[in-house]
């Protein structure tokens, strides 16, 4: 497992070739299996193929440019009402999605939504809700565009270990 942690880096560029649906699969049975508070599972997702919307979603935020250039976008979305910790559910199921990503040979880059804005202001969750059709009640937490990488970069090491982070007993 460590190799897979210190391997995963956030991708940005990806090869022009679909990714198989039984592998989409896979990286969602992935996330579906994250923790989730009194198991509330409060996620949803929306797999977006269709090159136009993709281009809709990557104008979201002034960093999601990158996103349609990748075959697939995995928006996650979530129940609000359905749970107090969505945000943290959610997140658990996004670092799901990275990791089962580098196991199966593709790369991710999580794509913040919550808390931001589109480059003229508005809101990019209710723009990426209007884009998606998504109903008022769920939240979109972030969006993982998803293929074949076309970069490489270094992995983690053990560099990344700060021993300074760490407290034993007491602050
Ligand atoms: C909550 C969160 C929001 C992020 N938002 C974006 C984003 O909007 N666009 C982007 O390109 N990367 C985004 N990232 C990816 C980070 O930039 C990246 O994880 C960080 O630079 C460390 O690089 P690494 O993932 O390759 O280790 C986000 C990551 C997290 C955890």
């Amino acid at each position: 497992m460590l190799d897979v942690i210190l391997k995963r880096r956030s991708i940005r560029q990806y090869e022009d070739k679909p990714v198989e649906p039984e592998v989409v699969r896979e990286v969602l049975l992935a996330a579906m299996c994250a923790p989730s508070a009194y198991h509330k599972n409060p996620w949803s997702f929306v797999l977006v193929e269709k090159e136009e919307i993709r281009e809709r979603l990557s104008r979201a935020t002034n960093f999601a440019s990158f996103s349609k250039k990748a075959p697939i976008i995995i928006v996650i979305t979530a129940d609000s009402q359905s749970s107090p910790h969505w945000i943290e559910d959610s997140s658990i199921v996004g670092a799901h999605i990275y990791l089962e990503a580098v196991n199966q040979g593709l790369g991710t880059c999580w794509v913040q939504v919550y808390n931001m804005e589109t480059p003229d202001g508005t809101n990019s969750e209710e723009y990426v809700r209007s884009v998606l059709g998504i109903p008022e009640t769920e939240r979109v937490l972030c969006m993982m565009p998803l293929g074949y990488p076309a970069e490489h970069p270094a992995g983690h090491s053990e560099a990344s270990f700060k021993k300074d982070k760490v407290h034993t007993d007491r602050w």
